[in-house]
């Protein structure tokens, strides 16, 4: 090659349309179709997110800086990364995109606060654990697209207490308002939680200076999470929305799904009942999830 020839072609390699050219070539030796799919769409849209905004050096620093201050404030207790994923509407998206099956109950986002190997309970159990917050009944029903009962389910459900928290946003590891059941054979699960409340997202990491930097409101409205899991059925993670909550329409996190806004109905105290919590004015929510066959 001619010392022409080389400094045409090192201008071509500095060129910003010939970087994402090289860059989604250098993929080709990859073994995984998928990988090598996901790696040079990713590629792509990066380099146009850079080009289109013009990114400068102190804006790609602060970028690096936000994702390193992400990392530092996860743990097994918190993950800064589904919130921020959460924020930017991935999660609502990533559900969306992954077609709900049949007329199988609506997924929506899992949320930052799932946490795996909470305590086990049976039917009628209360899983507040003292946690502050109006009782509240919870009467579910799994059944398969058909309507038939499916048993031995295995329900996740985790909330937050009435003042907004959920249990592992306290320091210490005391577990509450979360846990875990299988269903009976005509499906049912029941157990006593507290009323779900409209709660702030985290606002002492990076997700929380991103809403604050951009004015966004950081409220999700009120909500009990579910993970329905069973072998040979579609995972259902879930949440049920309390009804005319203020914030419906405008979550922080994108996740409202119609079809998942339930009545959690006042229930005046039966003085002749068995059930002492049922003495007391309390809420009640009677729920059918679908799963569907896969
Ligand atoms: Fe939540």
């Amino acid at each position: 090659m001619s010392a022409s020839g080389g400094l045409v072609a090192n201008q071509n390699l500095s060129r910003a349309d010939t970087i994402t050219d090289r860059v989604i070539s250098s993929f080709e030796g990859c073994d995984s179709d998928r990988l090598t799919e996901i790696m040079k769409s990713l590629t792509r849209h990066l380099h146009e997110f850079a080009k289109e905004v013009s990114l400068t050096t102190q804006e790609w620093m602060a970028g690096i800086d936000f994702l390193m201050a992400t990392g530092k404030i996860s743990s097994d207790k918190r993950n800064e990364f589904i919130l921020l994923s959460d924020l930017l509407g991935l999660s609502s998206l990533q559900v969306a995109i992954n077609e709900r099956v049949g007329d199988a109950t609506e997924s929506t986002v899992l949320g930052p606060f799932f946490v795996e190997g909470a305590r086990e309970f049976s039917n009628g159990e209360d899983i507040s654990d003292g946690a502050n917050g109006e009782p509240t009944f919870v009467s579910i029903k799994v059944v398969d697209t058909s309507g038939a009962a499916i048993g031995d389910v295995t329900v996740d459900v985790w909330g937050s207490d009435a003042d907004g928290f959920y249990d592992v946003q306290y320091d210490g590891d005391k577990l509450f308002n979360r846990g875990r059941f299988k269903s009976d054979e005509q499906g049912r699960v029941s157990f006593w939680s507290i009323l779900p409340v409209a709660y702030p997202v985290p606002s002492d990491g990076p997700g929380g200076a991103l809403l604050k930097a951009t004015k966004r409101s950081n409220m999700r409205p009120a909500h009990l999470h579910f993970a329905l899991t069973k072998e040979g059925y579609s995972q259902v993670v879930t949440h049920l929305f309390v009804a005319g909550d203020p914030f419906l329409g405008n979550d922080a996190v994108f996740g409202e799904r119609e079809s998942l806004i339930c009545e959690f109905t006042k229930v005046a105290g039966d003085i002749g009942s068995s059930d002492p919590r049922r003495r007391d004015e309390h809420y009640e929510i009677e729920h059918v999830f679908k799963m569907a066959q896969i």
